[in-house]
Formats: structure tokens, sequence, C-alpha cells
């Protein structure tokens, strides 16, 4: 019978710093433009009428993970997340099962690492000041990430006051308003996506934006003529293009496969980024399997090398 190590939340996060998450979601994006990482579309299973369930696998280095995460909007009336689930993970070379892992803080983790890389590749060689529009769970750890790789300082924007001033507090910088934080270099947005907060009299030349809270169907945090007039980025096209911040703008005919780049693609030189000081470059998360993948292979390599308190269960 196998043995498994279950790794909950608080464990993943005390091994995986935000600077460790970077490195490995980089190094997921290549692996995954090169073809060496594989991963199948993620399914939805609708749980009507409160919420949903989404299945991502991925397969690479060794390793092959599913991530069974839950989209649960109104579970707070139950004390509980909207987002909760685990990531099971197995060797690729034998399928043995290996690890449990909490998919909250993989989620949180790989998410945040993301708004760092894009804004590394993507952004003004000069950018340094970070604007947050919405301050929760993802978008304090977009700010994590991006000032583990020396962005900031930053303005923190959100209409809850406590949630603005704690991630303000936490890293040293400001709590402000939405003008505030659009005014900065690289704005970072992770709202619910119900309302536009950036618009098209926001844009300015060498603004970067990413775009992370628009991760399903019928969200949007960017007016479509504001997208449409973006240099587009996205991290893979056929989830940004169903259920991201392009969808909108793909829908309307206003854009196509050929006018966005891949992250991985420019990662590994195949495309190019931003191509000149006065663009305003927009990147589309949406959230890939291949990040979770990545965290997971930071967290095992954590685990040989003794530093993840953890224990094992035998199947
Ligand atoms: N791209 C991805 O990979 C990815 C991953 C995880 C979550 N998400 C998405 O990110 C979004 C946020 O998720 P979360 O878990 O951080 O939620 P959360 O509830 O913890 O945080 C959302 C924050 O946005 C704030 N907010 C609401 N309306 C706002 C507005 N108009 N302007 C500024 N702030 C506003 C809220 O007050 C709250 O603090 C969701 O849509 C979620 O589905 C995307």
């Amino acid at each position: 019978m196998a043995e498994i190590t279950v790794f909950d939340h608080d464990a993943v996060l005390a091994a995986i710093s935000p600077a460790d998450a970077v490195d490995a979601v980089r190094d997921a994006f290549v692996q995954h433009a090169s073809g060496d990482w594989t991963m199948p579309p993620k399914v939805y299973l609708e749980a009507r009428p409160n919420g949903d369930f989404r299945a991502m696998p991925a397969k690479g280095g060794g390793l092959a993970i599913l991530k069974w995460i839950t989209s649960f909007p109104g579970n707070q009336r139950f004390g509980l997340p909207v987002v909760m689930g685990v990531v099971c993970v197995s060797s690729a070379e034998n399928g043995e099962p290996l690890a449990l892992v909490d998919a909250r803080a993989v989620t949180a983790l790989r998410t945040g690492a993301v708004a760092a890389i894009a804004a590394q590749e993507l952004a003004r060689e000069d950018s340094r000041t970070v604007g947050i529009v919405g301050c929760g769970l993802h978008g304090s750890w977009a700010a994590r990430c991006l000032a583990a790789v020396e962005y900031g300082p930053g303005v923190c924007s959100d209409p809850d006051p406590d949630a603005a001033g704690a991630l303000a507090g936490e890293l040293g910088w400001e709590a402000g308003s939405r003008e505030d934080a659009l005014a900065c270099d690289v704005v970072t947005c992770v709202t619910p996506g119900h309302e536009p907060v950036v618009r098209t009299g926001d844009l300015r030349p060498g603004l970067h934006l990413n775009m992370l809270g628009a991760d399903g169907p019928g969200k949007a945090e960017a007016e479509t003529e504001a997208v449409v007039r973006c240099r587009l980025f996205c991290d893979e096209w056929t989830q940004a293009s169903h259920g991201g911040e392009l969808t909108g703008a793909v829908e309307a005919g206003l854009v196509t496969r050929e006018e966005v780049t891949e992250l991985g693609a420019v990662l590994t030189g195949a495309a190019p980024g931003r191509r000149s000081e006065a663009e305003v470059t927009l990147f589309d998360s949406t959230g890939l399997a291949i990040q979770d993948l990545a965290i997971c292979h930071a967290l095992m390599r954590a685990h040989r090398q003794g530093a993840v308190d953890a224990r094992s269960v035998r199947l």
C-alpha cells in the first residue's frame, strides 16, 4: 500500500517563500511552452445552485497532479471559504500516489507568482511602483510576490479599508484610491470581476496591467474598449478566450488569437514581449494547472530536504 504525505495549508506556506514560488512558476511556463510539461483542459463539474468543482490535471518533471478545487460563491454564510480543495500528487514514472496538498495554499502562491513574472517580462524595465486593486486573499499574495522580486512601494486599493490597510501595513506600502493605484507602473487587479475597475481613461503610455480577477465566464475587470487598446498577453489562449479578461473582446470579434501572446512564448524567446516604452501591456491570468504543478515540485523538493513538517498516511 502506498504511503502518502499530507501537506496542510500552513506547511505549504512555511515551506515555499514568494520568491521560491516565482522561480518555480517561471520554470513551469518555460517547460510547458517547450512541450515538456503537459496540461489537458480543465473540467468543470456544475453543482447548482451553489457552485462548481474544477478538475485541473498536469504532468511534468516526474510528477503528475490533479487539482480538485471548488468555487462556491455563497459559502461565507456557512463560514466556509469560496475556494477549497486538494491537490493529488503522483509519480509520473509509476503512478504511485505521493502526496495530498491543501489547494488553497498552492493556489495563493502560484497566483501571486504569475503576477510577478508577468511584470518582470512585460513591464517597462524602469517600472517599480505597484498598484493593487482588490486586496483580498489573492491580491495580497500577488503583492507579496511582486515585493519579493523587488517591486514597490505600492498603493493598495479596496472598498474594504481594513483589507487595503492590512496589506499596506504588512508591506510598508500605502492604502489609497483606485486612481492612486492606477497611477503606478505595474497595476495588478484581483477583484471578483463584477464591475470594471480599469477604464479606457486610465490607460497611460508605459503602463503594465496584470488582470487576475476574471478567471471564469461572466467576469471582467476592464472595459472591453480598454482591453482592445492594450498589447495583449495571457497565460493560455483557450482559457483566456473562454473565461478570462479577454473573453468579452474575443466574443465581440475585437480580438483574435493572432493578437494575443502567451507568457510562455515570451519566456522561451519564441515571441516578443513589450515592443516599446510607450505600449500599454495587459496580461490576462486565468490560472493554470502547470502553475500548481510548479508549486508541488517546490514543495516535494523542500520535503526531501527536510524543510517541511508533514505527516504520512498509509492508504
Ligand atoms: N487568475 C487566477 O489564477 C486566480 C486565482 C485565484 C482567484 N482568482 C480570482 O480572483 C478574484 C479575487 O479572489 P480572492 O480569493 O482574492 O477574493 P477575496 O474575496 O479574498 O478578495 C477580493 C477583494 O476584492 C475587493 N473588491 C471588490 N470589489 C472591488 C472593487 N470594485 N475595487 C477594488 N476592490 C474590490 C473586495 O473587497 C476583496 O477585498 C476572484 O474573481 C477569483 O476567482 C483568480
